[in-house]
């Protein structure tokens, strides 16, 4: 039983958030994803309900279980994530993307599974749509956050992201390091906002997830007064 100290700072405020990866079937037995371990995404709901949240996990394919008092919705593609958000944007005044949602998808999906035949082959992709860009352009708009994955120049990309998808918030990870980012047991987290910016350090995901909705919650306070 983790005892830990978690204000009630989240009190009345209903979050959706977005974990772990997307899977993009390629024929009935195969699949293109990526390494997110969802572990950061979980932190976040296990903690925004700690801190009195009323909270809506949309999830990837992940072996975790599911926080106390989450309300937590499964789903495998992005475009299945895409609509399980939507349907449920209207009813949350905070929205957190920490799922690590599939760039392209298949153009299309094999009905059979696909047979071996030459030496090479070449599979056709399509641009997915942005959850996170479609949540922050939607009226009336939650609270928007973002996370941004960066191998390099990660102040420079997720400034760049923060602006492109008008977000209210980006926290940028360096996933060049194997210790920290997706499938660590810690993170270190750049949290960047329109007029200001703030580090938090690598420590463990439950912690790192109580800053970073700390943070988010006295924007949001701010927003509201
Ligand atoms: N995201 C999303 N929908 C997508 C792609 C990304 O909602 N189709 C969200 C992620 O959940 C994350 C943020 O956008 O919160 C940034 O994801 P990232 O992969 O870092 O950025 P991209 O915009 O996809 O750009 P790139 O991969 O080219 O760096
Ligand atoms: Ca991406």
């Amino acid at each position: 039983v983790e005892q830990f100290f978690a204000p009630k700072l989240l009190q009345g405020q209903s979050i959706l958030l977005t974990a772990g990866p997307t899977r993009e079937a390629i024929d009935p037995v195969r699949y293109i994803s990526n390494h997110s371990s969802g572990k950061m995404g979980f932190a976040l709901a296990k903690m925004a309900a700690a801190m009195g949240a009323n909270v809506t996990l949309v999830a990837g394919p992940v072996h975790l279980p599911t926080p106390a008092g989450v309300t937590r919705l499964d789903v495998e593609s992005t475009q299945d994530m895409l609509n399980a958000v939507m349907q449920n944007v209207d009813n949350n005044k905070i929205f957190i993307g920490c799922a690590a949602v599939a760039d392209y998808r298949i153009g299309e999906v094999a009905e059979d599974k696909i047979k071996k035949s030459a030496q090479n082959m070449q599979l056709a992709l399509v641009r997915n749509p942005d959850i996170l860009a479609t949540v922050a352009s939607h009226k009336p708009r939650p609270f928007t956050v973002g996370f941004a994955a960066e191998t390099q120049d990660v102040e420079h990309y997720a400034k760049d992201k923060l602006i492109r998808k008008k977000l209210d918030m980006i926290a940028a990870n360096d996933v060049s390091n194997p210790e920290l980012g997706f499938n660590a047991e810690q993170n270190a987290l750049k949290v960047i906002w329109a007029d200001g910016q703030h580090d938090l350090p690598a420590t463990d995901k439950l912690i790192l997830a109580r800053q970073l909705l700390t943070l988010i919650a006295e924007h949001v306070a701010l927003l509201q007064d």
